[in-house]
């Protein structure tokens, strides 16, 4: 007879649930207040969410006549829910190693772009490379991310800029939605640069005219699905107008709008945001004191994405400023071919030390409030009866290890669930 439950986590000496009640958690208040339960128990079942979640002794007393597929000891360990993150571009052919030691030498990240490089060059490695390729390196890369303990991950396309190979970025985060156990949010990013030899109009021009309606098309097919509209709003690359035409474009397809802006000029991308209703804007170091009221208001994140302002050497996001505004902060790995970042632990570690988070407030972060900027809230960045049965058992007796210890994930994260399934 099959088991009554598919998986028992029991005797964790914490499981860090994060919340009971959404809503606190989204303000600073909540985020100072995770709910960690010590000597904890947790129970998910067959359609992969949570039963239940509590000490070990309740859970005894309730499950004591229920059986369970597979049951984990975790005694010394400590669960959190799987982490979230909220901007990620892992779709692309080529690196750009040549790069980093030309930024390091001095080049700034637009120098690099102007001259050809940045994002054109990767364009043209991702244009010529085949959709097999595309996906063996983009499976390797999310496979990375497991392993670090991502379990919903955004992915962008943007490495086309042109309707055949946005697409084909697309079919690629289509396809690993079926191979790999890792969730995936997807994000149109055809706005993501001017390609070469063409104007900001004419790109404009290309991306509603003939790759928006395109991806409809594509859509409606059941080919690619995707859930949100990303723009680089950036001096030279996208300005304010043409940003609002593509993600209004976008919203009216049905997309959620999460796009970069403020990143290296202030371009007043978070008032725009605000103003169009978009769940998320990332970067954000150059926002403005109004941008951030804004935000905060219109309950659009932010999704900070501290390994590139470290790369990049940028002037840091003022998080402290929009925590106590009461702006939703959310955290991103922003792995780019520019930041070479698989890991949302060493970015909560970097949040603590360079953007000065907490470490609750890095987890809140990394967990709920990532999964509100991708509008999955509802599902995934908690544990609780209901959302789905996400969560990392961490070789440590306190949960702040993983983000203590710099590095050296692969010993402290000993399992990666996803649906109650170890991964
Ligand atoms: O978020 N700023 C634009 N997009 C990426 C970088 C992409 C790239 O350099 O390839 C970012 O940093
Ligand atoms: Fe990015």
């Amino acid at each position: 007879t099959p088991a009554d439950f598919r998986l028992l986590v029991k005797n964790a000496s914490q499981i860090v649930a994060v919340c009971n009640e959404l809503q606190k958690f989204l303000l600073k208040d909540g985020m100072q207040n995770l709910v960690v339960i010590e000597n904890a128990s947790l129970v998910i079942g067959h359609d992969g969410l949570v039963k239940a979640v509590g000490g070990t002794k309740e859970i005894d007393e309730q499950f004591k006549s229920s059986s369970f597929e597979k049951i984990l000891d975790v005694s010394g360990l400590c669960v959190i829910p799987g982490l979230v993150d909220a901007h990620t571009h892992p779709v692309w052919a080529g690196d750009r190693v040549h790069e980093f030691a030309m930024k390091l030498a001095g080049a700034s990240y637009m120098d690099v772009h102007r001259a050809g490089g940045g994002i054109h060059f990767t364009v043209e490695a991702t244009r010529c490379a085949s959709e097999d390729d595309l996906q063996g390196a983009l499976c390797g890369r999310l496979t990375r991310m497991l392993r670090a303990g991502t379990t919903l991950v955004e992915c962008k396309s943007g490495y086309g800029l042109d309707t055949h190979t946005e697409l084909t970025m697309l079919r690629a985060i289509h396809r690993a939605r079926h191979t790999l156990p890792i969730g995936i949010s997807a994000t149109y990013c055809g706005a993501h640069a001017v390609p070469r030899g063409k104007t900001q109009e004419e790109a404009l021009r290309d991306v509603l005219g003939e790759q928006l309606p395109r991806l409809q098309e594509c859509v409606l097919r059941g080919e690619v699905c995707v859930e949100n509209i990303d723009v680089f709003c950036e001096k030279g690359v996208f300005e304010l107008d043409a940003t609002r035409q593509i993600l209004t474009a976008g919203r009216h397809m049905g997309l959620n709008i999460n796009f970069h802006g403020d990143e290296l000029h202030p371009m007043k991308a978070a008032e725009l945001g605000a103003e169009l209703g978009a769940l998320a804007v990332s970067h954000l170091e150059e926002v403005s004191d109004e941008g951030i009221a804004a935000m905060a208001t219109a309950k659009t994140a932010a999704v900070l994405l501290p390994s590139t302002a470290y790369i990049l050497r940028l002037k840091q996001p003022r998080a402290r400023d929009m925590l106590d505004a009461g702006v939703i902060v959310a955290l991103g790995s922003d792995f780019n071919p520019n930041a070479y970042c698989c890991s949302m632990p060493l970015v909560m570690h970097l949040a603590c030390v360079n953007m000065h988070l907490s470490l609750n407030e890095a987890l809140a972060a990394a967990t709920i409030n990532s999964a509100y900027a991708l509008g999955a809230s509802h599902t995934h960045g908690s544990l609780e009866p209901g959302k789905q049965g996400d969560l990392l058992i961490i070789n440590a007796p306190r949960w702040e290890h993983l983000i203590y210890q710099l590095g050296g994930h692969q010993e402290l994260i000993k399992h990666v669930i996803i649906k109650g399934l170890v991964t």
